[in-house]
């Protein structure tokens, strides 16, 4: 298994050091792996002037899998926009051909009272959300800030293929048959034409699936929904846009974005691996940050993309250990709980292994 590292900006080395340390520690089962480091983001603006030099290209081209941090932060905020950190992490998903992004939101029960919504509301919380990656408003042309008639305009192009469309419905519903067998397609097909075709190609794949019972509901309507009754969600399937908004929102429904994991994947589960929250400059370099949603990313990295269910099981249940012995990083801290920073969580988990 070769293992593309690119641990990125702010936050992303330390946390990426954790997950490194817990994968390391399996190589005691037997797990053979390659790590290779390289660069994304603003460090590799730093160091190449570009955030995905051809060097980060070929690495990641060849590995099975990239385990990535973050990217960006507020020097880079100045640069244009081909020289932005998250060009750098669009440009990977679109090189890769990572077009399904599979985010699940899952609320750990020593957490409940982390997240800002009542217990009754939030308990037992378990969604995945299927967000497509590599379309939409997203990648759309023709985009640009131009002159027209005296005054700037700002434009971009929401577009799918349906066979974008489809391909991301296919993975939505295999993901349902594996758990309560409920998707739920969101889109704005009242307004938009683009999400009409959505919705029209999502329910000529259900034919396929008639053991999953497919729902559909508006984007906006979706979002109310997640925090007025977030329970009624097993599986959500969504465009780019509306995906990338909703698993935000989502991520608040478990008490910490700093918990959730997420894998993004191309038809042959070549995946990347990598937590859903950002860089977090304000933290950064400070021994803060939550590092389990990357370590969590290592687990679906092992399920995903080289069906070791056993190890990833292992990882999961000693993050569930942890949270039960009461450690804390400050984005889920309680009262009475023991507080620990980015590498004492590593430890614990290490431990707990
Ligand atoms: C995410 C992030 C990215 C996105 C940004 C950093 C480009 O918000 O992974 O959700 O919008 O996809
Ligand atoms: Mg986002």
């Amino acid at each position: 298994m070769k293992i593309a590292v690119l641990a990125g900006d702010g936050i992303g080395p330390e946390i990426v050091a954790q997950a490194v340390q817990v994968l390391e520690a399996l190589r005691s089962d037997g797990l053979k792996f390659e790590l290779e480091s390289g660069l994304l983001g603003g460090c590799a603006v730093d160091a190449t002037g570009e955030p995905f030099p051809e060097a980060t290209r070929k690495l990641v081209a060849a590995a099975d899998a990239v385990l990535l941090g973050a990217v960006g932060g507020p020097q880079y905020d100045t640069l244009s926009r081909e020289q932005r950190p998250e060009r750098g992490l669009l440009a990977i998903r679109k090189a890769l051909n990572l077009f399904a992004n599979l985010r699940p939101a899952v609320l750990y029960p020593e957490l409940v009272n982390a997240s800002t919504l009542k217990p009754e509301v939030v308990a037992g919380l378990d969604i995945l959300i299927v967000r497509e990656l590599t379309g939409d408003i997203y990648f759309g042309e023709p985009r640009g800030i131009e002159w027209r008639n005296g005054q700037r305009v700002g434009f971009n192009t929401m577009i799918y293929s349906e066979v974008e469309i489809r391909r991301i419905a296919h993975v939505a519903f295999r993901a349902a048959r594996k758990r309560s067998h409920r998707l739920c397609s969101v889109d704005k097909m009242n307004v938009l034409e683009c999400t009409q075709l959505w919705r029209e190609v999502v329910v000529e794949t259900a034919v396929e699936y008639p053991d999953v019972e497919l729902s559909h509901m508006l984007v906006d309507n979706a979002a109310m929904q997640l925090v007025r009754n977030p329970r009624q969600f097993d599986v959500i399937v969504t465009g780019n846009m509306f995906g990338d908004i909703l698993s935000d929102e989502a991520s608040m429904l478990t008490g910490s974005i700093g918990m959730l994991p997420s894998a993004s994947l191309d038809d042959k589960n070549k995946g990347l691996y990598e937590p859903i929250h950002g860089s977090a400059p304000d933290i950064a370099g400070k021994d803060m940050a939550n590092p389990l949603a990357t370590i969590l990313s290592v687990a679906m990295m092992l399920r995903y993309t080289f069906s070791q269910e056993t190890a990833a099981a292992r990882i999961e249940d000693a993050v569930k250990k942890v949270l039960a012995q009461g450690y804390r990083t400050g984005d889920i801290y309680e009262s009475g709980m023991k507080k620990v920073g980015t590498t004492g969580m590593g430890g614990a988990v290490l431990a707990n292994l």
